[in-house]
């Protein structure tokens, strides 16, 4: 296919619908009696179903943290790990096709070991039953199928829906990647996704807004990526919780459209909802340059007649934070954590205090964060001034291109001549070792030691690249990343150290200069990458799931509430930090994404048992010690429901929606914690799970395992349809007979009450169809 003449007459199904968004504002407008409004909400209210109902209390202090919106989004992402539950649960609906356009994306299943030819061979041969699956849907239902080496979900998206005031929804909490291009874009699970997929309004409370003031500008060694692993180490991984970021001030005019992608995708690391950029004029160099200048011209009129793509002067922000470029300093984030911020020049001493390996074991750039053509064409900067005084990669390096556009663009370029002349494996177009995907030679999963990657990943909890728990991954800039990999030594600081030449002559880097854009343009590269970008649904295509798969397994609707106050046991305690990857882990399992069952065998395996200490460990009330899973089945079929209890930010991390799916399928009730990370909680109401948070943090310390939880006011809570929030009060009854009272809070609306009287939100959504 030639997408020179295919993209042009495809552009109208891609651009925001800006004419109704635009009245819908006028109509917003009228209801907030012309309060000024930030970027974030004009987007976000403009896509109302009904603003005179969300927005009844007329005044954003009684909206903001505090209203439930009915939003009606643009369209959907799916990424080949999550799509396959979200596909499952949308099949059980039982529509012809979807009611907003959509998109699967193969990319988190793809291997990275030995670079694209021989990784995608074996990645297509290992996961041709979920490839096919996920195509006979996209043909079903006329979603567009973007097939494995096509690219990574949020590049992809960024290059080809994402636009200044669209609204979309993805199965991945790194879609905020697409509001560097202006847009409002969510992560979240399956079960949201089905609601947009069916025309179901999606439900989120008002997010509270949150100002970044970026002052002066960025120069230098400072890219995108040092903009928000700082503020990471500013705010921290709950920071952003409840909030969306908007960025602003004369800073942003430094920055790329690719790099305010970069920003917006990392404020999933500080819990943002999503984060957004108003509208500029890197924005409209990267719509034109990839084929999209009649939407640049759309959004060009729209937002000068209306000031649609833009907070209106004097809006307000619950927050504000200034950040000024000029004095910003490159930071290494981790490991561990991604809001464990260090600024470069102080790495080495932190090194030695942490104990930290001196030595670096490997570096690695690209990902869904760094993978643009200026971020690459910089990396390359470096690499060719080390080149050219005879300096080779001291520990291996590899490349993910994130998208075939990309990858094809800087071949044409040399980019990957370069690379690969330097030591470099250039990966597949892909997730490969960001998800776990990294079939690693040199350390193994199993070793014991200790050993440090610098990554321009987003992500880095324990065992996320390669499978190894003792692996810390350092997040940087893919600069950084690039210069360590000629030191290997973690004291290095590229800004100010020099390396030993074999002549005895210092060498010292200078900073690293890119091209924000190829200056021959993009180029699309193979045409068998490509989908059909205008795909009608086929009803006649059958979807094969067959009862043997060990891959793919039809769902059983959960059961519905019974109308009972619910009495469950701690099942566990968890101690400390508890993210999707504890909860849900990927690697291995990532091949189980479609199989409920087989993948519940993983429900919190990574998680500490706070009484013992242990890993995946928990107790029977007879003492008898189990893996987590293997209690959680037995005490099922015991039909002994169970809850677990937890301390912050239960849930971090990803939209993995498995992480509430499985629970609930081995029996849990109800999950208890100190507070919950947004997707995470939202994913359990869908599942018909129970979220509560301690109205007092302290009787996390009163509770142990075996202990009964049982709701006294649940049946009071429901009848008045959850009232939005409120407390629910718990009768604890100790293994020793004692009782007492404590008091929890939940933050169920009426649909969400619903969803849990039905059992899930699909149950929910099954019967409104067949009422
Ligand atoms: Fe993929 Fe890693 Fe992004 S898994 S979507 S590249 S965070």
């Amino acid at each position: 296919a030639n997408l020179s003449t295919i993209i042009p007459s495809q552009l109208q199904a891609r651009t925001p619908p800006y004419a109704k968004l635009v009245s819908k504002l006028s109509q917003v407008k009228e209801i907030l009696n012309n309060q000024p409004l930030t970027l974030a909400e004009k987007i976000l209210y403009s896509h109302l179903l009904n603003p005179a109902e969300s927005l009844k209390h007329g005044n954003l202090s009684q909206i903001r943290g505090l209203e439930y919106l009915k939003l009606s989004p643009d369209r959907v992402a799916m990424q080949d790990a999550s799509a396959q539950m979200a596909l499952l649960q949308f099949m059980t609906c039982g529509l012809p096709s979807t009611a907003v356009p959509a998109s699967i994306h193969c990319d988190h299943l793809i291997v990275g070991k030995d670079g694209e030819s021989k990784d995608l061979k074996s990645s297509i041969a290992t996961n041709k039953e979920v490839f096919d699956f996920l195509q006979s849907c996209g043909e079903k239902y006329g979603i567009q199928f973007w097939g494995p080496g096509s690219g990574i979900i949020h590049q992809i998206v960024l290059e080809n829906f994402s636009a200044p005031g669209l609204m979309m929804l993805g199965t991945d909490s790194h879609t905020p990647n697409a509001g560097g291009l202006g847009a409002i874009a969510i992560g979240v699970g399956g079960a949201d996704a089905v609601d947009a997929l069916t025309g179901t309004p999606w439900e989120l409370k008002a997010p509270k807004i949150m100002g970044v003031h970026l002052k002066g500008q960025l120069n230098g060694w400072c890219t995108p990526k040092d903009i928000i692993t700082y503020l990471a180490g500013e705010l921290t991984v709950r920071g952003g919780t409840g909030y969306i970021v908007e960025y602003f001030g004369e800073g942003v005019k430094s920055l790329s459209c690719t790099g305010m992608a970069t920003i917006c995708n990392m404020g999933a690391e500080i819990g943002a909802t999503t984060s957004t950029f108003p509208y500029q004029e890197a924005h409209k160099r990267y719509l034109i340059s990839t084929h999209r200048g009649a939407i640049a011209e759309a959004a060009d009129e729209v937002n000068s007649k209306f000031g649609f793509l833009q907070a209106d002067a004097n809006a307000s922000y619950d927050k504000i934070v200034e950040i000024d470029l000029d004095k910003l300093e490159p930071h290494v984030n981790g490991p561990f954590t991604p809001d464990l911020s260090t600024p470069i020049s102080q790495f080495g001493a932190a090194t030695k205090e942490n104990q930290w390996p001196e030595k670096l074991s490997a570096g690695l750039i690209g990902s869904c964060t760094n993978s643009s053509y200026q971020d690459m064409s910089r990396s390359i900067s470096l690499i060719k001034q080390a080149e050219a005084a005879g300096l080779k990669p001291k520990i291996p390096f590899f490349v993910t291109p994130g998208s075939e556009q990309i990858r094809a663009t800087i071949e044409r370029d040399g980019l990957i001549d370069t690379f690969q002349d330097n030591g470099a494996i250039v990966l597949a177009n892909a997730c490969g070792p960001c998800i776990g995907q990294w079939d690693r030679v040199d350390i193994s999963k199993s070793s014991q030691e200790t050993n440090a990657i610098f990554t321009s990943f987003n992500r880095n909890f324990r065992a996320r690249n390669d499978g190894n728990r003792n692996t810390m991954n350092f997040l940087t800039s893919p600069d950084i990343v690039t210069a360590m990999i000629y030191s290997g030594d973690m004291n290095f600081n590229p800004m100010k150290d020099s390396i030993k030449l074999p002549n005895g002559e210092d060498f010292k880097f200078q900073p690293p200069q890119g091209a924000e854009l190829p200056g021959k343009g993009f180029i699309p590269g193979r045409a068998e990458f490509y989908p059909d970008l205008a795909p009608q649904p086929h009803p006649e295509v059958e979807i094969n799931v067959s009862p043997e798969s060990t891959r793919l397994q039809l769902l059983e609707p959960f059961k519905p509430w019974n109308g009972e106050e619910l009495k469950t046991s701690v099942l566990l305690k968890v101690e400390g930090k508890c993210t999707t990857d504890h909860i849900s882990a990927a690697g291995v399992w990532l091949k189980y994404k479609g199989h409920l069952e087989n993948i519940s065998y993983n429900t919190l395996i990574g998680a500490q048992n706070k009484e013992t200490g242990e890993v995946n460990t928990a107790y029977d009330l007879d003492g008898s010690k189990h893996t987590i899973p293997e209690l959680m089945i037995k005490w099922k079929n015991q039909n002994k429901p169970w809850n677990v209890v937890a301390e912050h930010n239960y849930g971090e991390g990803s939209a993995r929606e498995h992480a509430a799916l499985s629970p609930k399928f081995l029996g849990g009730e109800m999950i208890l914690v100190k507070s919950f990370a947004r997707i995470h909680e939202t994913n359990l109401k869908k599942q018909g799970m129970l979220p509560l948070t301690f109205a007092n943090e302290a009787d996390y310390d009163r509770i142990s395992s075996g202990d009964v939880l049982e709701t006294v006011n649940l049946r009071d809570m429901i009848a008045k349809d959850g009232n939005n929030g409120g407390v629910v009060t718990l009768r604890v009854t100790k293994t020793n007979g004692e009782t007492f009272e404590i008091q929890t809070k939940h933050t169920m609306s009426k649909d969400q009450i619903d969803f849990f009287k039905a059992g899930s939100a699909i149950n929910h959504i099954g019967n409104l169809r067949r009422a």
